[in-house]
């Protein structure tokens, strides 16, 4: 089992291990998009870049970056991941949300 911790939003959610962090988000009505990212998003197939969130703490716990991310997170820091193209595999894992617009 995991846990993800929403740290803006003070919102703890368990997950399945295996379980999409995008999907465990919306699912949980954690607000991971801004407004344009509401509009434009792709659904969760790693083509808009707009389900960006930041990972403050687990990284070690979540599946590698995909080569969507490596093109769409190319200049972002090494924190930043696209919730839809990543995997919680257990474990405690600190979310903070819409890093682009803070
Ligand atoms: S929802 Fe479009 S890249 Fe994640």
């Amino acid at each position: 089992m995991a846990n993800i911790k929403f740290i803006q939003e003070d919102k703890e959610v368990v997950a399945a291990d295996g379980a999409n962090l995008r999907e465990k988000a919306l699912e949980n009505k954690i607000d991971i998009y801004t407004f344009k990212g509401k509009m434009l998003n792709c659904g969760g197939y790693g083509q808009c870049g707009t389900c960006i969130v930041e990972v403050l703490e687990g990284m070690e716990n979540l599946s590698e970056r995909t080569a969507a991310e490596e093109k769409k997170l190319k200049k972002k820091p090494d924190s930043y991941r696209l919730s839809c193209q990543t995997i919680v595999n257990g474990g405690n894992v600190t979310i903070g949300t819409k890093p682009q617009a803070r």
